[in-house]
């Protein structure tokens, strides 16, 4: 395809015409792609007709197909019909090849595996809102149910290592120094030096209708 022609056929696809159909290289395919893009992002113009796009479409998928692989891409600067829009034009042509970013590998779950399971309490006598404190193979905890789920946190204050308590039925507080901890286990208050760790959570699981809290060997 001669530059002239192209020219005319870009020419004609901006203004919203209709161009004849015709056989294409790669680098007239490259040409093509930023007119349909330009013709389409012009305020107002609205999108290129379905029909021909589609039709074009079907033509350099085909065309494409049969040719030979080039080393490096080809471009077409299309004069004066893409004028001042030369770098948008180079843009929206970069933008096509940029492959997709590969899918995140999904995270791993850890199971622990030195320790035992303790039977705490039926999961039907918690209720939603509901603290259950508990002790279980040498572990204070406390179990709470939230938007129907159980969940079991440490007892035990990050600080010092004091029991704790329920504060105000939403909280645990520290009775040594103070500190206040959210039922997951959160750092709500203290007035400490240095800061201090949240409540650790402890793994649980349900067997025919008992919780079973997991108490890891070691320290938690
Ligand atoms: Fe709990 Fe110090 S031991 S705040």
């Amino acid at each position: 395809m001669t530059m002239r022609r192209l020219h005319r056929f870009v020419e004609k696809l901006l203004n919203g015409g209709r161009p004849r159909p015709f056989p294409v290289d790669d680098a007239d395919a490259d040409a093509l792609r930023v007119a349909i893009e330009l013709r389409a992002a012009r305020p107002g113009s609205g999108a290129p007709r379905e029909e021909f796009i589609a039709g074009l479409h079907r033509r350099l998928a085909r065309d494409q197909a049969d040719a030979a692989p080039v080393p490096v891409r080809r471009r077409i600067l299309v004069g004066g019909a893409v004028g001042a829009a030369g770098a948008a034009a180079g843009v929206i042509a970069d933008r096509m090849v940029v492959a997709p970013p590969a899918a995140a590998p999904a995270a791993k779950s850890l199971t622990p595996d030195v320790g035992a399971w303790h039977p705490v309490v039926n999961a039907a006598d918690v209720a939603e809102g509901a603290v259950h404190g508990f002790s279980a193979g040498g572990v204070d905890g406390f179990l709470t149910r939230d938007g129907g789920r159980l969940r079991a946190v440490s007892g035990t204050c990050t600080h010092q290592g004091c029991r704790l308590g329920v504060h105000e039925r939403t909280k645990l507080r520290c009775p040594c120094h103070g500190a206040l901890f959210a039922l997951d286990g959160a750092v709500l208050y203290h007035r400490l030096k240095a800061p201090i760790p949240g409540l650790p959570r402890l793994a649980i699981r349900q067997v025919n209708g008992v919780v079973e809290v997991f108490v890891p060997r070691g320290p938690i």
